[in-house]
């Protein structure tokens, strides 16, 4: 199959040297790119900035904002049979990027107005047609009713649930997961590497309805 990653997270400039993003490393979207193409999957990766080495083999596309990762993401699913979006999107961007550096002194600014960014998952979901779609949920509270309510809203095949209530799942951690598909079975992978999460995204994709792209 033909799969499309999106890794890392999205970085939404303010001015020439200050921005505002989250804590994502990337780590689960590289390792999942990785496992497929060790599946013999052909496998396009677009990421946002991280510390993270190229994986080898892969067709590499660098995004920073949500807004180039959406315009990306568009092009190249039509390209695959299947999209897993690991990306960390940040959901606002400031409504004007300062030109230049703002100066403490005399351009301080009191507040910070804001755009809400394109929800990417779901203007992909809409047109997915017979597509593989696979989605993560980040939650604090709530997580499989959360997760489900995403899996609905985005039109998803599966959907990859993690917590931030106890363990923050970022970076190079053990960790646990939830995967629920659109046919509410559940499956929890407790205490676990992102290696091993990858392989079972990977192979759980292979058991879905297969798509029919040439
Ligand atoms: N996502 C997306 N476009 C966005 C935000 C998120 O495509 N603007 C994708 C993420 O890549 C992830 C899924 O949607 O696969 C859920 O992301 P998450 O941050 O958990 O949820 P949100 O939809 O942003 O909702 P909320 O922040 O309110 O929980």
């Amino acid at each position: 199959m033909k799969i499309l990653i999106t890794a890392g997270p999205t970085i939404e400039p303010i001015d020439k040297v200050r921005f505002i993003s989250n804590y994502s490393t990337g780590k689960m979207g590289y390792c999942i790119a990785e496992a497929a193409r060790k599946k013999d999957h052909k496998v396009t990766l677009i990421s946002g900035p991280t510390n993270l080495k190229k994986p080898k083999k892969v067709k590499f596309i660098s995004i920073k904002t949500a807004r180039e990762l959406q315009q990306a993401v568009k092009k190249e699913f039509k390209k695959n049979d299947c999209l897993i979006m690991t990306a960390a999107v940040s959901d606002f961007r400031p409504l004007k990027i300062f030109k230049g550096k703002i100066k403490k002194e005399k351009q301080s600014p009191k507040s910070l107005k804001l755009a809400k960014n394109p929800d990417i998952l779901v203007e992909i979901g809409k047109n997915k047609g017979n597509k593989i779609l696979v989605g993560f949920a980040l939650e604090d509270k709530n997580t499989i009713a959360n997760a489900k309510k995403k899996l609905r809203q985005k039109n998803l095949d599966f959907i990859v649930a993690n917590s931030v209530a106890e363990k923050s799942p970022f970076g190079d951690v053990r960790t646990s997961a939830v995967i629920i598909d659109k046919f509410g079975k559940i499956q929890r992978l407790r205490n676990t590497t992102k290696e091993k999460i990858a392989e079972t995204i990977v192979n759980k994709i292979r058991h879905c309805e297969r798509p029919r792209t040439k």
